[in-house]
């Protein structure tokens, strides 16, 4: 918070109007499942993205701008209505920014000229949603600056905004979990997220109370292909639904999977959509789990997507591979690699104390393999977007 907040005073010489706050996110399960408008469980991270922000310097200035800072890369950047409103206009990491004032004007609203500092704690490039972090906490700070209330954006409208910014404007495919998870997650809860009609039901999800916790191992395995690999596997899942005659994945029921399989043309098709279907039977399962309090027995649904992540939809690598292999075997109930795949986070559900036992095993792991060391954290679920100050 102070970073932003006083990067703010420093580079603008006012103090700003408000500070904003959204985080990061990992997702407990439900993986590819959110673009074939299927269900998702992610929570929200400690780590955040902070955006302190204030109005524009004058307000005669000849042209409405946005000018923003950011600690993390030490660059300042400025954009108008042209570049705002002509989608990649701005690129790298103010392509997010840009891009969320883009969806915004072009909903409807009035986006005040701003002046913003950000600052964040959220990884980047680990596969726990920095870039929807930032659109989640720019949109948040612009709404509040710009007295768009959530009587005329509400919340639940939110997401598919912030999406819309990196879909339309930055040009990556993604769906709406990790914006929806980086807005609408609740503390000591996992967000159920129908990706169709976009219900949230908040699980509760009290780690600690259970004498447990999720540690997170960043894996820093390079990301290969991931743009290319995540676009194709989600032209395969919608030409398979054509081909199923159906309008998304989310509508081959689990007991009609073998029938449906039957009607599939080849093998890597066939393994696809099993992937799919059966993720999306897992996080119902999961919730159900929750929802009655049995949460060391969600494990072996989160070790089975994780099997499937790595057979079926092929997008695990060795090292993700070795980090859940490893974290079993030290004693995690259940592990699996999270986010969109290539490398990135494993997570591991494990007794609190427990730990620091399994990290060093799958630490003694790597090691074995030659691979550089992973880190290592542990997540409680946190508070989605909010101001903070
Ligand atoms: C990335 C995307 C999400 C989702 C996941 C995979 O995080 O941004 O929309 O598709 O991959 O579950």
């Amino acid at each position: 918070m102070r970073r932003a907040h006083d990067g703010f005073q420093q580079r603008y010489g006012v103090p700003p109007a408000g500070v904003w706050a959204a985080p990061g996110r990992v997702n407990l399960i439900g993986e590819h499942t959110d673009y074939n408008d299927g269900f998702v469980l992610p929570f929200a991270l400690p780590h955040r993205t902070v955006v302190a922000a204030g109005p524009a310097k004058a307000a005669g200035e000849a042209e409405p701008g946005w000018t923003v800072w950011s600690e993390q890369s030490g660059e300042e950047i400025a954009f108008g209505v042209a570049e705002a409103d002509r989608p990649g206009a701005v690129d790298g990491w103010g392509g997010y920014v840009a891009g969320v004032v883009w969806a915004l004007r072009d909903a409807g609203y009035a986006v005040p000229a701003a002046r913003l500092a950000i600052a964040s704690d959220v990884p980047l490039g680990a596969g726990l949603s920095s870039s929807a972090a930032l659109e989640a906490a720019v949109l948040t700070a612009l709404a509040d600056l710009g007295g768009i209330g959530t009587d005329r954006l509400p919340v639940d409208r939110r997401p598919a905004l912030a999406q819309r910014a990196e879909n339309g404007y930055a040009g990556v495919p993604c769906g709406i979990m990790d914006q929806s998870a980086s807005i609408r997650c609740r503390a000591g809860h996992a967000l159920f997220l129908d990706c169709r009609s976009l219900d949230v039901e908040h699980v509760p999800f009290d780690l600690a109370e259970a004498g447990l916790a999720v540690l997170v191992i960043d894996t820093r395995a390079p990301h290969r292909h991931v743009s290319g690999e995540y676009a194709a596997r989600r032209a395969a899942c919608e030409r398979a639904a054509g081909l199923l005659g159906v309008p998304a994945l989310r509508d081959v029921p689990a007991d009609g999977l073998p029938a449906a399989l039957d009607r599939l043309p080849d093998d890597p098709t066939r393994r696809r959509v099993r992937h799919v279907v059966t993720e999306n039977h897992r996080v119902r399962e999961t919730v159900a789990l929750l929802r009655s309090g049995r949460i060391r027995e969600i494990g072996p649904l989160l070790t089975a997507s994780h099997a499937s992540m790595r057979d079926d939809f092929e997008i695990t690598v060795p090292e993700v591979d070795v980090a859940v292999t490893a974290a079993l075997a030290g004693g995690a109930y259940g592990a699996r690699m999270t986010g969109g795949g290539f490398g990135g986070c494993v997570l591991a559900l494990v007794d609190a104390d427990a730990a620091d036992r399994v990290a060093a095993t799958v630490g003694a792991a790597y090691a074995n393999h030659g691979f550089p060391p992973p880190t290592f954290f542990t997540a409680l679920p946190c508070a989605g977007a909010e101001r903070i100050h």
